[in-house]
């Protein structure tokens, strides 16, 4: 089932999103609809809150860029509850876009190298690595689960060049060729 993806100015997305136990119900099911919802929006990558669930959930599905970036080739996770364990002092910024805020391209400095522990849904944990762009992609995913959003990086005159385009999401007439929620 497609989800509708809740956009920047909701409340949701400025939460702290909470830890989850095992018995979190339909916990497969709110997977398989993440992965739907996020694919239906050409996304590679989405967070809980981003559907309106203030949980420490987020799927990701970066093969599409394998192309350009060969890190992301089946690189695929569902993670709950994660925490990064490194992060390298390296950083390197890149452009980055998200399904909550449709239409705004901005470069974001982030370590280029981390190490990160996550449960997948069938509650087995993991520690890995990840380099390049993935790591960037799981960066980006995990700083949803806490309240932020990636243009909280980019320097206030680049905020204040992106104003037009945040009034519109936040006043619901951004163009967007997926199902949202908007504020208003
Ligand atoms: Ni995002």
């Amino acid at each position: 089932m497609i989800l509708p993806v809740y956009l920047y100015g909701q409340p949701v997305l400025r939460q702290e999103a909470k830890a989850i136990s095992q018995d979190f119900p339909d916990l497969k099911k709110l997977e398989s609809d993440m992965y739907e919802t996020m694919y239906n929006a050409d996304g590679v990558g989405l967070a809980a809150p981003q559907v309106g669930l203030s949980i420490q959930m987020l799927v990701l599905d970066a093969d599409v860029l394998k192309d350009d970036f060969p890190e992301c080739k089946g690189f695929k996770r569902t993670m709950i509850n994660p925490v990064f364990l490194e992060r390298s002092a390296e950083t390197v910024a890149m452009e980055e876009g998200c399904l909550s805020l449709p239409g705004i391209h901005e470069k974001v400095a982030r370590p280029t190298k981390i190490r990160i522990k996550y449960m997948d849904a069938d509650w087995i944990e993991h520690e890995e690595d990840v380099n390049g762009f993935a790591a960037r992609v799981v960066q980006h995913e995990c700083e949803h689960l806490t309240g932020h959003v990636f243009i909280d990086n980019i320097s206030a005159i680049r905020r204040q060049l992106n104003k037009g385009k945040l009034n519109n999401i936040l006043k619901g007439t951004a163009r967007c060729s997926y199902r949202t929620k908007a504020v208003k």
